[in-house]
Parts: C-alpha cells; sequence; structure tokens
C-alpha cells in the first residue's frame, strides 16, 4: 500500500474512533505531517492531559505515552510499537532506585526524576522534570535536602552548573546522545565555520562546552528563528531536523549522522512507522496499560511539575 493510501486510511480510522495523534519532534517526518499535534515531552504531556478524545495514539516512546496514561486515565492510550523503549529508562530500574533510596535513607534526598522514566521511578520522585524546564523546576527544590537527580548524569550536570547547586546525579545516559563526539562535532565545525552548533542538554559535556546553545527540542525552533546564523548544526536525534526546516524555512540545518553512519537516529523513537500507526487504530492495540495504585502515585509529581512550569 502507497504512503498516500496509508495515510487516507489512517485519517478514516482516526475519525471513526474518535482518535487524537500526538507525535514527539523525533518522529519519522511522514508520522510528524499527519499527527494533530508535534511536539517536546513536555508540550506532549500537557496535550494528553488536555485531551477530550476518547483514544490518544502516541507516536514517541513507551514511557511517552505511559505518562499520557498517568495523566488521562480515562482515555484508551495506544503506541503503535510497544517495543519503543527509551534507554535512560532503562538506565534507572525502580527496584535499583528504591533500594538506593532505603540504604541512603538518613540523607532525605529530594528525588528529582527526568521524564525519561519508567512510572515506578516517577512514583518514588519528588518532582518530575523535562530538559525544557529542569533549571526552573529544580530552583524551586527545598534548600534544606539534598537532590538526587535521575536517570541522566547529562542532563543533571547541565542543570546542576545552571541553577549553581550540586546534586547527587544517577549514573544514566542516552546512547544516542552519548554516541556525538567531540571530535566530529569540531570536524562539522571546520566544514561549517558559519554554522552555529545547537545540542541538547543530553549530550556529554565535552559537547556541551562547544556548543553555541544548549536547549530542548522545542526551544531549537525559537532560538534558530531569531538567531543571526542562517546555518546550524544540530547535536541531537535527526527527527528535529524535519521540524526545524518546515517551521524556520530559508535556514540550513545539518544532523550528525553522515553517509556511513545514522548514528543520530534514535532506533526506538523510528520504530513506529505509518503502517503501525494504521494497524494500532484499526485494532485498537497495542494499549499502554497501567495499575491505578501505581498511576496515583506517579501522578502526583509530574501534576507539581506542570503547576510549577505554568
Ligand atoms: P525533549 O524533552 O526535548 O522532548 O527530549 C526527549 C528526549 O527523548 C530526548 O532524547
Ligand atoms: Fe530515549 Fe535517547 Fe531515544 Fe530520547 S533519544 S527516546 S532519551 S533513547
Amino acid at each position: 500500500m502507497s504512503n498516500t493510501d496509508l495515510i487516507q486510511e489512517i485519517q478514516r480510522l482516526k475519525e471513526e474512533r474518535n482518535a487524537v495523534i500526538l507525535a514527539h519532534s523525533y518522529q519519522r517526518a511522514e508520522i510528524q505531517d499527519l499527527a494533530d499535534f508535534v511536539g517536546d515531552s513536555l508540550a506532549l504531556a500537557r496535550k494528553a492531559q488536555e485531551a477530550e478524545c476518547d483514544v490518544i495514539v502516541f507516536c514517541g516512546v513507551h514511557f511517552m505515552a505511559e505518562t499520557a496514561c498517568i495523566l488521562n486515565p480515562t482515555r484508551k492510550v495506544l503506541l503503535p510499537d510497544l517495543n519503543a523503549a527509551c534507554s535512560l529508562e532503562q538506565s534507572c530500574p525502580a527496584e535499583e532506585l528504591a533500594a538506593f533510596l532505603e540504604a541512603n535513607k538518613e540523607k532525605n534526598y529530594y528525588v528529582v526524576a527526568y521524564i525519561n522514566c519508567s512510572i515506578g521511578v516517577k512514583a518514588l520522585a519528588d518532582v518530575i522534570v523535562t530538559s525544557g524546564n529542569s533549571q526552573r523546576i529544580i530552583e524551586t527544590a527545598p534548600a534544606d535536602r539534598p537532590i538526587l537527580f535521575v536517570p541522566d548524569r547529562n542532563l543533571g550536570a547541565w542543570t546542576a552548573r545552571k541553577v549553581g547547586r550540586e546534586m547527587t546525579l544517577w549514573n544514566g545516559a542516552c546512547h544516542v546522545h552519548e554516541r556525538f563526539t567531540r571530535d566530529r562535532v569540531l570536524e562539522m565545525r571546520a566544514q561549517y565555520p558559519d554554522a552555529e552548533v545547537v545540542c541538547h542538554p543530553e549530550c556529554q559535556e565535552p559537547i556541551r562546552l562547544l556548543a553555541d546553545h544548549i536547549c530542548s527540542t522545542e526551544k531549537m525552533i525559537p532560538y534558530c528563528r531569531d538567531s543571526k546564523a542562517a546555518r546550524f548544526i544540530i547535536v541531537t536525534e535527526s527527527g528535529i531536523l524535519h521540524r526545524l526546516r518546515k517551521l524556520v524555512p530559508g535556514k540550513e540545518f545539518i544532523g550528525m549522522g553522515f553517509e556511513q553512519c545514522s548514528c543520530n537516529e534514535c532506533e526506538y523513537m523510528k520504530l513506529n512507522t505509518l503502517e503501525k500507526l494504521r494497524n494500532c487504530l484499526r485494532d485498537m492495540s497495542p494499549e499502554v496499560r497501567i495499575e491505578e495504585e501505581l498511576r496515583r502515585r506517579a501522578e502526583k509529581p509530574l501534576q507539581r511539575m506542570l503547576d510549577l512550569s505554568l
């Protein structure tokens, strides 16, 4: 079946099911183009919470669809491919975090969890952050408690420096952002000397030190639009290039992949395809389901984040 036919079928099924399609900026271009809303984790969490339809089809990774279930429990949430995981989520199993907190009870940690984590980890956290609001949220953390930041050591280190507050960092990372090397960025800088380097805070420190600007995927759009530069080297997952090219016309966006290597692709994000999206709307499956007691515990720190980031 051609993409045009698939898209038509998806639109038809979407109406029939009274569904909304939410997509993360790292999704394939054709999925972004037919989604009702495209955004970063923070914007998607808000959209999911407000959704009034019967079905939310979440084109992203599992923790994002799970977040939609936590915030809007009366809707059915579908994820086109249930194997769409996240290496950051995997780097912090809830049982390991629970054991760490138990072993360090006397520290009375204030637990800040990056939204890229499982529902079990969210349920153990005091507050959730995204890459778009981590500074703002951590500035409101109680001054008399030490902070434990999970699971991303890179976002944690960057935020700690920005807010000038020491934090204990969980040793987790995103395998896509950790593939980027300082040498490769230097090479690209030499090739495009007029370009600005814009990177995601999930990148390692040697990259962050080379960047002209560090921000979440969503904030890259206004930054590049307002910058005087005409070319940008974008150090994050490739999906955002499509959005940048669409929303900031007339400027050039260069990704970190090269001929022999699509190293800037998140294999998990790219598991969702038009075909799987059509199938999940047709079959109303795979569905993401969560346990109510855990949901209630995870909702608290998520709602705290949403209230603080208004
Ligand atoms: P954003 O918070 O910018 O949406 O990023 C999510 C993510 O998975 C980054 O790798
Ligand atoms: Fe997770 Fe990294 Fe993929 Fe983002 S890019 S979803 S952090 S594995």
